[in-house]
């Protein structure tokens, strides 16, 4: 249990009352702050901040604390990061030299690579060598200021496989210092076995998979991949609806690869968040703005793929709360640093540099239900937060694109490690 003094901090941002779970809209675009700042730290929560000239030293003086200064430097919530893949066994650089030479991400997928390559390599390796793969991502993660994340199952496609998977989620939870949600993502494509039978597929998922995964706890909640080539949302909503029934909620992988019905079907089945939006227009936005789901874009996907980028400008400017993701994989975005998520979010999408903090932190904490816990500078929250370098405006963050700007890294107020 840590107690942790910081002090001198050139500005604390991202400030929010307790109780609030996610910003909307215009409130995106405030990030609260105090300038030369203090933060103290007690038994690993957030205990008391404020500015320099109102600390009480006395208050301080019987408990034994670490004090760190963070002169010249920000202090801001760790990045909460509500939809990975990094279970996975191996790299896919061959298809990126095919797309590099003209094949498509759905050619590739088409044709037996793609998630169908992943799930046959990782079917390969044993639970033992993809956790300790898998907890090497997560420590890096960690160190460059991921404090909470979303894993997925879905490189199993097989009872056995997935089971693999989600047990080796279950393990890294046993040993991260972070939180951690996991989600059972079967339903991620039609395994070649069940190529001319994908009604039998289904069938595994429903009468097989799921009751293991309810019983043995394996998972909060439970995503279908509801895009063309992938899962209808007739399919969709049956595997939702039999996944209520044992308390998962929903989460959904949907208009990635077109305008196919993915957030209609997310906001009808009352899904916690709907995760790509690529191909989003109006009617999805207006089908957004009347429902608690929380719209999730994943601009390293975008960028590695060359596909659009998720239009979460209009969707802000619309009155939506919008989260962004790093959706780490081998396929799509072989990249988990959310600080290079944030400088997408700015170069590429018009958010501001206030608007892809929020995006990245509060808004991500909503889509993994933690808001009460994570997510912002709040007292009463777990002291996951990082010092940054030293900058003389946060739009530095974004502004060096690809240098992270995180230096030290604390977790429940224990530091954790340091980034030049
Ligand atoms: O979120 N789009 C679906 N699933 C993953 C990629 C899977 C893969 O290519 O391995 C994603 O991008
Ligand atoms: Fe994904």
């Amino acid at each position: 249990m840590a107690n942790l003094l910081v002090t001198d901090i050139k500005c604390l941002a991202g400030i929010l009352e307790n109780g609030i779970q996610k910003l909307s809209g215009k409130e995106m675009a405030h990030l609260e702050s105090i300038s030369n700042a203090w933060l103290w730290v007690e038994n690993s929560l957030i205990k008391d901040f404020g500015p320099m000239e109102t600390i009480n030293w006395a208050l301080f003086g019987p408990i034994g604390y670490t004090h760190v200064s963070a002169k010249d430097s920000f202090v801001l919530p760790s990045f909460v990061d509500s939809h990975t893949h990094i279970v996975f066994a191996k790299t896919r650089e061959e298809e990126f030299v095919m797309r590099i030479k003209g094949k498509t991400y759905e050619e590739i997928a088409e044709a037996g690579g793609g998630i169908l390559n992943s799930a046959k390599r990782l079917q390969e390796m044993s639970e033992d060598d993809l956790f300790l793969q898998a907890k090497a991502r997560l420590d890096e993660l960690i160190a460059f200021g991921t404090g909470a994340i979303e894993i997925k199952s879905g490189y199993g496609l097989t009872l056995i496989d997935e089971l693999k998977m989600l047990r080796v989620i279950k393990r890294l939870k046993e040993v991260s210092p972070i939180p951690i949600k996991a989600t059972f993502l079967g339903a991620h494509a039609i395994p070649t076995a069940y190529k001319a039978n994908r009604n039998g597929y289904i069938d595994l998922i429903v009468s097989q998979m799921l009751p293991v995964v309810a019983a043995e706890g394996l998972a909060e909640y439970m995503d279908v991949f509801c895009d063309k080539g992938f899962f209808t949302p007739e399919e969709t909503d049956y595997l939702l609806s039999e996944a209520r029934k044992y308390g998962l909620k929903a989460k959904i992988h949907g208009n990635e690869l077109g305008y196919t019905g993915g957030v209609q079907t997310a906001v009808r089945n009352n899904a916690l968040s709907v995760d790509h939006l690529e191909y989003t227009s109006e009617a999805e936005i207006e089908c957004l703005l009347n429902s608690q789901t929380m719209p999730v874009a994943l601009p390293g996907c975008s960028f590695f793929l060359g596909i659009p980028y998720a239009p979460v400008r209009q969707m802000i400017d619309a009155g939506l709360p919008v989260c962004l993701a790093s959706d780490f994989n081998p396929g799509s975005t072989p990249n988990g640093r959310m600080g290079f998520v944030v400088s997408l979010a700015c170069t590429q999408m018009k958010l501001t540099p206030e608007e892809a903090i929020n995006a990245t932190t509060i808004n991500g904490a909503f889509a993994l239900n933690l808001s009460n816990e994570i997510g912002s500078i709040t007292r009463g929250k777990r002291a996951n937060f990082y010092i940054t370098k030293p900058m003389s405006s946060l739009a530095l963050m974004p502004y060096f694109f690809g240098i992270d700007q995180v230096s030290k890294v604390f977790v429940n107020g224990e530091f954790i490690g340091l980034n030049q």
